[in-house]
């Protein structure tokens, strides 16, 4: 299957995503202008790039840190049983925390997730995602800040892989396969 020949449409172009990721951070800083601390927890690894623009637009004070949970493996499909393969290094009891994903589709992996760093008591704990497709979920899961709705296309780019592939694109596109020329 992730031999089959694709092209990549471009969706939303690298100037949106940062224009987005602006308005994003304003709303950041108004939730948690009072914090002495954000602890910033980025999902890997498809999360890696959104972290990177966002907590540079974010004029707050932050530490990084960074979870991985299992997902789709190299298939198209997601996995409804979430494992924790690396946790965080440091403890958030009594901190603000934020929750950073690439993609909500089902809703199964950061509904996991945010349970699992809930039961650790926080102080405040939210979750941003890059995208959000509403037609996949499965759990009754919101994120408290989405950058685009897109609808049920398999993307990649900007931190988010197909098979590994294509993490580097500046821009979000959509996987269209294409007959195979012999
Ligand atoms: P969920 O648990 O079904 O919400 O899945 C979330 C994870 O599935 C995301 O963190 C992505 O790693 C992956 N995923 C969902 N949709 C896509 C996609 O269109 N392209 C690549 N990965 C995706
Ligand atoms: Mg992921």
């Amino acid at each position: 299957m992730s031999d089959r020949a694709y092209v990549i449409d471009t969706m939303i172009s690298a100037k949106a995503i940062a224009a987005r990721i602006e308005e994003l951070c304003r709303e950041i800083q108004t939730e948690f202008a009072d914090t002495d601390k954000l602890v910033v927890v980025g999902l890997l690894r498809g999360s890696f790039v959104f972290i990177a623009d966002l907590v540079r637009e974010l004029d707050l004070p932050i530490e990084v840190d960074f979870l991985e949970a299992s997902s789709y493996g190299d298939a198209m499909e997601s996995s409804r049983e979430v494992r924790i393969l690396k946790d965080l290094r440091g403890a958030i009891e009594g901190r603000d925390v934020l929750v950073v994903e690439d993609i909500v589709d089902t809703g199964h992996t950061l509904n996991h997730v945010t349970h699992l760093l809930q039961s650790r008591s926080p102080a405040r704990l939210k979750s941003i995602a890059l995208l959000d497709k509403p037609s996949r979920r499965e759990v009754d899961f919101r994120s408290d800040w989405i950058g685009f709705e897109i609808p049920d296309e398999f993307v990649v780019g900007y931190g988010i892989d197909y098979a590994q592939r294509n993490r580097n694109l500046p821009f979000i596109g959509k996987v269209r396969f294409v007959a195979d020329a012999e």
